[in-house]
């Protein structure tokens, strides 16, 4: 395990915000965490590749980061398992797979961040979500200080979710993921830009047009600091949605699994509000897709937590729907969100008036 004091995040979170976290604590193989003591006196943070979080402001704490890696597969007669190391880079995992034959998730290629964080966030990306392949995550229960094997219903699977981003919030250290590639691979390509695909489309044809349109419409993280979707897509009553389609005939909505409920899309939400290219200090609405906000060099947190808040609050005025952010807040104590930090820069606000 390497320690280091002070340590500048700004390499270790994909916006590429100048903060610092007191400790930061690498986790290079299985032993580390058996022996690691939770610090008593401080919060802690897993942290894996940085690519949903938001740091608000410098941690208070320590920052625990998995990095370990490897691969092994098992042939399990119809399908691949696929045991990899929850530090290892996930687009290069998924060039990896395709390049052995083993087909499934090229609708997720060039997602940021790591394989350990797949099943955290339930990654998802033109019709497919990685919970689909799930079959097995390892994880260290710093708590109970013993080794879990979850299955894919333990996980707790939703939209952008899963059991780690609450029961197991901070107490569990995902290590290793399995995934259970079929053998008998099925193209999806019913999800938007993928429609232009023959159904005879191989999985490298998939692969290739799913990385260019992102490369299109995302901005790439290491030229211009960013989260990915910085919302989700909103999930409104059934009769919202029909009376918004009335006022807003164009307005894209989707079905969901849940009876009752449709989605919208945040992205063109924002954009009605006519917010693409709005900016807070150093913070953006990204250009081509409005639902990134981006780090156009100098940003602070404060600027992207502000143009957070000015997107909501317009969003909601116009359509009455509240948006939720994808993007993980973090501050000095650990997980926040936004309405918390404008709650805590406006007391920051009122105090140095105060101190006057
Ligand atoms: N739209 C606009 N203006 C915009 C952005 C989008 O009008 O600025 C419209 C599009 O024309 C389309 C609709 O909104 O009709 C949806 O847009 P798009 O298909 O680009 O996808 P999205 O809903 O904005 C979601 C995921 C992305 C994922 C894409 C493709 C969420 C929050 N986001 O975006 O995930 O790559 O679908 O599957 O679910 C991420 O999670 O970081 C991420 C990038």
């Amino acid at each position: 395990m390497y320690i280091s004091s002070q340590q500048s995040l700004v390499s270790f979170n994909s916006f590429a915000l100048n903060v610092t976290a007191q400790q930061l604590a690498v986790v290079t193989c299985e032993a580390d965490l058996e022996q690691f003591e939770l610090p008593q006196d401080k919060p802690h943070f897993i942290l894996a590749g940085g690519s949903n979080l938001l740091f608000c402001e410098n941690f208070d704490g320590v920052l625990l980061k998995p990095e370990l890696t490897g691969k092994e597969v098992i042939d399990d007669g119809d399908a691949w398992l696929i045991r990899v190391g929850a530090g290892e880079n996930w687009h290069e995992f998924v060039t990896w797979c395709l390049a052995q034959g083993y087909f499934g998730l090229e609708n997720l290629a060039l997602i940021p961040g790591c394989v350990g964080a797949t099943p955290v966030q339930n990654i998802g990306a033109y019709g497919v979500e990685v919970k689909d392949f799930i079959e097995q995550v390892k994880a260290f229960d710093l708590t109970q200080r013993q080794w879990q094997w979850m299955s894919k219903d333990d996980c707790q699977f939703g939209y952008r979710d899963s059991v780690f981003k609450h029961a197991f919030k901070d107490s569990h250290v995902i290590v290793e993921v399995t995934y259970r590639l079929p053998k008998q691979w099925q193209p999806v390509i019913s999800y938007g830009d993928l429609k232009a695909l023959t159904p005879s489309a191989s999985a490298s044809e998939i692969y290739d047009l799913v990385c260019q349109v992102r490369s299109q419409k995302l901005p790439d993280p290491s030229e211009l600091g960013n989260a990915g979707s910085f919302f989700k897509n909103p999930a409104v009553p059934e009769a919202q949605a029909q009376a918004l389609a009335i006022a807003y005939p164009d307005m894209p909505i989707y079905d969901t699994a849940i009876a009752g409920q449709k989605k919208l899309a945040a992205g063109w939400l924002i954009d009605q509000c006519g917010l693409k290219g709005r900016k807070v200090g150093g913070a953006q609405v990204h250009q081509q897709q409005a639902l990134v906000l981006v780090n156009t060099g100098a940003a602070s947190a404060k600027d992207v937590v502000e143009l957070a808040w000015l997107v909501r609050t317009q969003v909601a005025e116009r359509f009455g729907v509240l948006l939720e952010h994808e993007v993980r807040f973090i501050g000095a104590q650990g997980e926040t969100n936004l309405d918390e930090m404008m709650l805590k820069y406006e007391h920051q606000a009122l105090e140095a008036e105060c101190g006057e």
